[in-house]
């Protein structure tokens, strides 16, 4: 495709977080029009089969998914698959709408392929979100729904909020994902902490007489202690574990990125990540998504081969563009 001599440098031109509205702009605009997710698939190439498996009781029909944080509200579900995916993670959504951060709040490190976003969980709020999901045409792979926490909400309160928030929106999700791991809500990485992971996750669970299965985000800063607690807590409680989110390490980018705040995502995250992976399916037999700097096919097979068993990208997306999912999928199989 045309992405990396022409559309990127267009995109690349605009401050990250108008090219992102501007991309999803278009793409919201495209999803309604008959035929629009037709072209949009076959400008990004040719979907190899037989890579279909079974996690959690849903069927995928392939491994390779899209991360929360790039259709944070739902719009684009309707439209997203066409790129490949084998699903889709939509969110973080909260229970009350909030404007996330000031801008800028997001910021591209391309030397590294890396970004650092501080974006704060901009959000609709669950209530709208549900509302859009039931509206527009179903996502025709399975849908995640990545759930946070508003900014004001204290600690004591999260345990309700999440659930509150999971009921709003259990119809309309397939898989559900407890974010306790973004770097850019204070205090919200200490609800990884046993006590308070577990009263969240038995108050979701309460809400949950569908057994629609419930993950656990997790960030790759945890100490290992707190890691084989967190795991135990799981396994208990959940049916398996996203790893993982932002990092607030600047391993791997300048000196300059130290100052700014954020978490940071993409190439140098990678080690990292599959690191987690395996230290994780040391631990449990538990369903792992892997994410974190997946950018090629040899990248997804590793993280499955790690451990993982599915994985799912955002930083790739907007360094190789819209055809690196089918590009993963046909390394996957193989062939190219
Ligand atoms: C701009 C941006 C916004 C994100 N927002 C969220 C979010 O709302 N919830 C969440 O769980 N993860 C969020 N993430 C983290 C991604 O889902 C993913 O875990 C992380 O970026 C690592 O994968 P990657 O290296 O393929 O990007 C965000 C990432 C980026 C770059």
């Amino acid at each position: 495709m045309l992405y990396e001599p022409l559309l990127r440098p267009l995109l690349f031109s605009l401050d990250p977080e108008r090219a992102h509205e501007e991309v999803a702009g278009l793409m919201s605009w495209l999803a309604p029009i008959p035929g629009a997710a037709a072209a949009l698939s076959a400008l990004t190439g040719r979907s190899p089969r037989g890579l279909g498996k079974t996690v959690f009781g849903i069927s995928f029909s392939n491994p390779v998914g899209l991360a929360a944080g790039f259709d944070k509200d739902g719009a684009l579900a309707p439209i997203l698959p066409a790129l490949g995916f084998g699903f889709i993670e939509i969110g973080s959504v909260t229970l009350e709408p909030q404007p996330g951060n000031p801008r800028p709040r997001l910021f591209r490190v391309p030397e590294s392929r890396a970004l650092v976003n501080r974006m704060g969980f901009n959000s609709d709020g669950a209530r709208l979100v549900a509302r859009r999901l039931a509206s527009q045409p179903k996502s025709s792979v399975p849908l995640g729904i990545n759930l946070g926490l508003n900014k004001n909400t204290e600690p004591s309160r999260a345990p309700s909020a999440y659930a509150r928030t999971f009921r709003i929106l259990s119809d309309h999700g397939d898989y559900f994902v407890i974010n306790v791991s973004s770097p850019n809500t204070p205090g919200l990485r200490d609800l990884q902490k046993v006590r308070d992971l577990s009263a969240i996750l038995e108050a979701v669970q309460a809400a949950n007489p569908g057994h629609k299965p419930i993950l656990v985000k997790i960030s790759p800063d945890l100490a290992d202690e707190d890691l084989a607690a967190l795991v135990e807590t799981t396994e208990r409680l959940a049916q398996g574990l996203v790893v993982s989110n932002t990092t607030v390490s600047r391993e791997g980018v300048e000196e300059k990125w130290r100052d700014e705040a954020g978490g940071l995502s993409g190439r140098p995250l990678k080690k990292r990540a599959t690191e987690l992976v395996k230290r994780v399916r040391a631990m449990t037999k538990l369903p792992v998504i892997g994410g974190g700097g997946i950018e090629s096919a040899e990248d997804a097979r590793e993280r499955l081969n790690s451990g993982a068993d599915l994985v799912q990208i955002y930083t790739s997306l907007v360094y190789e563009g819209p055809s690196v999912v089918k590009k993963i999928l046909r390394g996957l199989t193989g062939r190219r």
